[in-house]
């Protein structure tokens, strides 16, 4: 497909904010694939955090945290800018979008006694940013809310899916190159372990639960052609014990999992490579 670069570029006093860290997720994922779906002949994806006062009368004053998703993509025509927030307005072709992405998010931002801001500029691009009310840093922080722009320095490491459920690959692999990671996909144990051998990626992450040669059945084999590539096998509740068996726990992924989740668990998966190079 196009290129598209993505840049992350957080704010190194990481500001905090309070809000529900699951949807703020869902609200940064779906941005990024606004502007990636902006962008059909490439471009660069810039997502970034800073700390700003109160502007417009929208806003009680204070400090607020602000997490923004720059694209260089197509812009929106002045006349439909009033119109993008709007649930279910789409210029999507059908099946491709429900036009409920940026009502979401602004949703989300009310929610948070925040606001969403969009400056656009047809054929150059646009920026939305989405203003949350500065918080405390929290004490114990087990889900930074902005996990997701500190996961995403600088890993340009190569990971392979193996998944053979589409839905599940695509949420996948829009995860990891959301985090920054280059991905490469199979939807069969057959050819992921072909891809395995023809690209040497730095990871391998394999759904446990597959038709025709099973994830397990994949792990044996990944670890025979390329035994130095770390392993994540994906799986839901019901195959842990199955999957128990096979493989150390820190090696599994339990389904459902969010961004964030994933983001650890494939760094963690990564770290004993990325300390002997
Ligand atoms: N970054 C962007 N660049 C250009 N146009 C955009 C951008 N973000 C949104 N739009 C326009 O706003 C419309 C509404 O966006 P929204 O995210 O609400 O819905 P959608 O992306 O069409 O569908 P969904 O998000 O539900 O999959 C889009 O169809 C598109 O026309
Ligand atoms: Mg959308």
């Amino acid at each position: 497909g196009p290129m598209v670069r993505i840049e992350m570029a957080p704010d190194p006093a990481r500001p905090w904010a309070l809000a529900d860290a699951n949807q703020l997720e869902l609200a940064i994922l779906n941005l990024s694939i606004n502007a990636r779906d902006a962008m059909a002949d490439g471009g660069v994806l810039t997502i970034a955090t800073g700390q700003r006062a109160a502007e417009g009368d929208d806003l009680a004053a204070g400090d607020y945290a602000v997490v923004s998703v720059q694209d260089t993509g197509s812009g929106i025509p002045p006349h439909l800018v009033a119109k993008v927030f709007d649930p279910f307005f789409t210029t999507k072709p059908i099946g491709k979008g429900t036009g409920l992405g940026l009502s979401q998010v602004y949703g989300i931002a009310q929610q948070s006694g925040g606001t969403v801001r969009l400056a656009s500029v047809e054929g150059q691009g646009s920026t939305v940013e989405i203003w949350l009310p500065a918080a405390a840093p929290a004490v114990t922080a087990p889900e930074d809310v902005f996990r997701v722009e500190a996961d995403a320095e600088g890993p340009h490491q190569r990971i392979l899916v193996v998944d053979d459920d589409e839905a599940v690959r695509r949420f996948i692999v829009e995860c990891l190159q959301t985090l920054g990671y280059s991905v490469e996909a199979a939807a069969d144990g057959e050819s992921g372990l072909r891809a395995l051998r023809e690209a040497r990626p730095d990871l391998l992450i394999v759904d446990y639960a597959m038709p025709g040669m099973t994830g397990v059945e994949v792990v044996r084999q990944a670890r025979l052609v390329a035994p130095d590539v770390p392993i994540l096998l994906a799986t839901g509740y019901a195959d842990m014990e199955a999957v128990d068996r096979v493989m150390p726990m820190d090696s599994v992924l339990r389904k459902p999992f969010r961004l964030a989740e994933l983001g650890v668990a494939v760094r963690k998966a990564l770290a004993p490579a990325a300390a002997v190079a």
